[in-house]
């Protein structure tokens, strides 16, 4: 039997930092997808690999450690992770392919972990449903790393765009928002926990300044959420510049991702802002009708990758 899973990766359109202090934000899934494959190994060892990736591992399950035999795979822990919560330590074969670029800022582990999940559910024939299957993958990103957003698995397992409120009640949109963006991304990945306990300090030190820009940014997002619903994409082009400039005051804006976003804006995007925790990792460029010129304006200096968001979540199901 074969059980085959993929998932989304996901980009943050609005929201980032501030959602940390209770502020709502937009986040969606786009298409690029991690695809896992599980069957029964043909040997008596648990083999995982991936031949886009360049990596393969053998995987001791039961206390979660690992033997490389190719590659750097960083994502093996949130592998490992999963079939330690799910599986009965059998020999498998995982295979994983993935257009998503690990460290582009796109939420490639939360996609890989819940593709991961939902191929061992079918592999053994466990019941799940969306909202398990979010919650399940949440807590293997949080066993790793220690602290993790519900953002990117709760956009990686339902797919669409979401609004995180304030209350955190998750509202998916009925929405038709399929326009082309680009993501420019540079090689060095921001660390997203550093960068979090930045703002805070920031924050601490000048709260009569920063609190205000935090809330600003809370309603920022909740015009943003009117304007994707209307479908008006200048003004959320216009309120991703200004939110861009909110990110600059908290201090996770570098020189590449503000030379992404100007080159972008330059080459005619509607609104480009960094996306995701700053110092390092990624931007995200609105470009109807100019996505080459965006694209070729940003890869003077930079990588990119020309996405959409989808409404595709996850998607299983098993080969007898
Ligand atoms: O790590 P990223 O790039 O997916 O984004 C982190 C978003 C933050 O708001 C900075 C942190 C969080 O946990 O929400």
């Amino acid at each position: 039997m074969i059980a085959k899973a993929s998932a989304p990766a996901k980009t943050i359109l609005f929201g980032e930092h501030s959602v940390v202090y209770g502020e709502p934000a937009i986040a969606g899934a786009v298409n690029k997808r991690a695809h896992v494959i599980i069957k029964k190994s043909k040997t008596d060892r648990t083999v995982f690999r991936s031949p886009d990736l360049n990596f393969e591992a053998e995987l001791l399950t039961k206390h979660k450690k690992y033997i490389l035999k190719r590659g750097k795979p960083g994502i093996i822990r949130y592998i490992l992770e999963a079939l330690y919560k799910v599986h009965d330590h059998s020999p498998i074969d995982i295979t994983l392919y993935s257009n998503v670029p690990i460290g582009s800022g796109l939420g490639s582990s939360a996609a890989v972990t819940v593709a991961t999940l939902a191929a061992l559910y079918r592999y053994h024939n466990i019941r799940f449903n969306k909202h398990s299957l979010a919650h399940d993958a949440h807590m293997v990103e949080q066993s790793v790393q220690g602290m993790a957003s519900p953002l990117d698995t709760l956009v990686s397992t339902y797919g669409g765009l979401v609004y995180l409120s304030r209350n955190k009640k998750v509202e998916h949109f009925n929405v038709n928002f399929n326009v082309p963006f680009v993501v420019g991304y540079t090689t060095k990945h921001g660390n997203t926990g550093k960068m979090v306990k930045d703002v805070k300090s920031l924050k601490m030190r000048n709260p009569k300044i920063i609190n205000p820009v935090i809330s600003s940014m809370g309603n920022l997002t909740n015009y943003a959420k009117q304007a994707i619903l209307k479908r008006d994409f200048k003004t959320v082009g216009e309120l991703m510049n200004i939110n861009h400039g909110f990110l600059d005051v908290l201090g996770v804006n570098t020189l590449e991702l503000s030379r992404m976003v100007y080159n972008a804006r330059d080459a005619g995007a509607i609104g480009a802002k960094t996306t995701g925790a700053g110092g390092g990792g990624s931007i995200i460029a609105l470009c109807p009708g100019k996505v080459d010129e965006v694209a070729n304006a940003i890869s003077r200096d930079d990588n990119i990758l020309k996405i959409r968001f989808t409404r595709k979540g996850v998607s299983s199901r098993v080969y007898k």
